[in-house]
């Protein structure tokens, strides 16, 4: 193990970097669409919730965790948890936190040049004149490989990241969040300055902006105590405050000894959730739901997350004369590239730091093998796009894998580690100390809360009707799992069941071959997660030698 000479050049460049890592395309296209699949109103709550209860604890470990691991010359999970506690499983349960960040990142960078090639589609005026539904069928040409472009864009995207990667913290990532985090937020402001001002009458739309931001922020509390909305709300924390992965770790592990937690983690924190609630919830609802209303929004959210952002505001933008359609198209892709690309830079931090502890790598050298496997694993997803490969290494690795790692960490943290260790740990070199509620709320509400998203993802039931459910339990005719959880998913109950149901022999074939493909990326996913176990153990074998666990 080798002690790093890398550092963060600045407490604004930390700050930047951390918010940088946190707003991605999960605050531009997930939060929006989430929102709407929940009810709108009925899902800010839960959310807030979770925020104050889940997301803002989390923040503090992760940051505590990550500044501590730093101190000991730990700058990845399976070590970092180890200086926590040196019972074996830990360092494995740690992998997670490298694992998760490759995963994601397989399949973020190929969503990450979308945006680039939709922004320059957009520069180039390639939509102008297209209709609503040649607009949306251009997304199913372009993710079907109808022509090279996605792939140069993609192998670009990824020689990007290696290349930023390999410049280092302050030569790289600090510059590039310097630069691209204003230029985000100005462009955002913009637009959502066009959803908000959007009248209804005018420019082919049918209502007024407010409709959508009326839909968003009138609490409704009819479903407040739907399972299924706290659980969507629940992920779409971890998502797009970067929870649960490894990556926060990894940034506060390059972080100086007494330097502030408190407010540094809450800064990045809070920088967050003003982009996605005020700026990622002002954008496309109140556009897409301006011109095409509110049942129709949510109709399209029900086939597919992403299909707004790409499928319908090319061709709203249109609606608004060429050089607006030109602009916005620019601001809106460029946004979601910027905002994507200091994401996944975050996602590589783990993977290089662990190679330059564990195995003396330098730094380009690392930077260049984490673009070859994200390379490798990103292959499937982009090839096999349509049969599933994308949304499988998603929900494992963007959504279970989270959870499951976030769980891991707050149990060492607050419960092997010791919460009193654990607090002190967070308030040191603290400008303004952390309220010591937050003792309780680490070690009691935050465990508690994630063990009930944890089983309630497991078992999720059908229709997220639990007390249906328990019935059916009690009245011994099982537990109808939902398709989407966690059990469900793993037997492949949905695709089961449309096989059963299929009358026709080549549809039932088509998801015979999709149900290889699932089962075929999650394979991949598993020899990942098992080959880097194999490189910690042989790191931790070169440490017993010297030594040194
Ligand atoms: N936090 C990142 C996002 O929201 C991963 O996209």
């Amino acid at each position: 193990m080798t002690k790093t000479q890398e550092s963060w050049g600045s407490r604004v460049g930390l700050v930047l970097a951390m918010a940088g890592n946190a707003v991605g395309l999960g605050n531009f296209l997930r939060f929006p669409v989430q929102a709407i699949q929940n009810g709108g109103g009925s899902f800010m709550i839960p959310y807030l919730v979770c925020f104050l209860l889940m997301g803002i604890p989390l923040l503090y470990v992760e940051w505590a965790m990550g500044r501590f691991g730093g101190q000991k010359g730990d700058h990845s999970t399976p070590f970092i948890f180890n200086s926590f506690d040196k019972r074996k499983f830990w360092k494995y349960l740690g992998v997670f936190g490298i694992f998760t960040n490759i995963a994601v990142a397989a399949y973020y960078c190929y969503l990450e040049s979308w945006a680039l090639n939709y922004a320059w589609s957009s520069i180039t005026g390639a939509f102008s004149g297209m209709s609503a539904d040649q607009v949306s069928s251009h997304f199913n040409t372009y993710v079907g490989l109808e022509s090279s472009g996605p792939i140069i864009c993609w192998i670009i995207c990824l020689l990007l990241n290696t290349w930023i990667l390999s410049k280092g913290l302050s030569g790289g990532i600090e510059i590039v969040a310097k630069v691209l985090m204003p230029l985000l937020i100005l462009f955002g402001i913009f637009l959502a300055i066009m959803g908000i001002t959007l009248k209804g009458g005018s420019q082919g739309a049918i209502f007024d902006g407010t409709v959508g931001l009326n839909f968003l922020w009138t609490p409704d509390f009819s479903t407040i105590w739907n399972p299924k909305v706290w659980l969507a709300a629940a992920g779409q924390i971890f998502f797009t405050l970067s929870l649960g992965m490894g990556s926060i770790h990894c940034y506060a592990s390059y972080m100086k000894k007494d330097e502030d937690i408190a407010l540094n983690a809450m800064s990045a924190g809070w920088m967050n959730e003003f982009v996605e609630v005020v700026l990622g919830g002002a954008i496309i609802i109140p556009i897409a739901v301006g011109y095409l209303g509110i049942e129709k929004v949510v109709e399209l959210t029900q086939s597919g997350g992403l299909g707004l952002g790409f499928r319908v505001l090319p061709f709203l933008f249109e609606q608004w004369g060429t050089v607006l359609a030109m602009i916005c198209g620019l601001f809106w892709f460029g946004l979601l590239f910027f905002a994507g690309i200091t994401s996944s830079l975050a996602m590589g931090t783990p993977f290089m730091g662990f190679l330059k502890d564990e195995f003396n790598w330098k730094r380009e050298t690392s930077a260049w093998f984490f673009g070859l496997v994200v390379f490798v694993l990103g292959l499937p997803c982009v090839f096999f796009f349509a049969e599933g490969v994308f949304d499988e290494y998603d929900y494992w690795a963007g959504t279970v894998s989270l959870v499951v790692f976030a769980l891991a960490e707050i149990i060492l943290f607050a419960w092997f580690f010791g919460m009193d260790k654990g607090f002190e740990e967070i308030n040191r070199g603290a400008d303004m100390k952390i309220p010591p509620v937050f003792k309780f709320i680490i070690k009691y509400v935050t465990t508690i809360f994630l063990l009930f998203v944890f089983v309630g993802s497991l078992i999720n039931p059908e229709g997220g009707d639990w007390a249906g459910s328990w019935n059916s339990l009690s009245s011994g005719a099982g537990w109808p799992l939902s398709d989407g959880s966690i059990l469900g998913q793993l037997m492949n109950q949905g695709v089961h069941r449309q096989i059963d149901s299929a009358t026709d022999q080549a549809v039932a074939d088509g998801l015979r071959t999709k149900l290889t493909y699932i089962n075929g990326s999650r394979f991949l996913l598993l020899g990942l997660y098992l080959a880097i176990c194999a490189m910690v153990y042989v790191a931790y074998q070169k440490r017993l030698k010297l030594s040194k666990p």
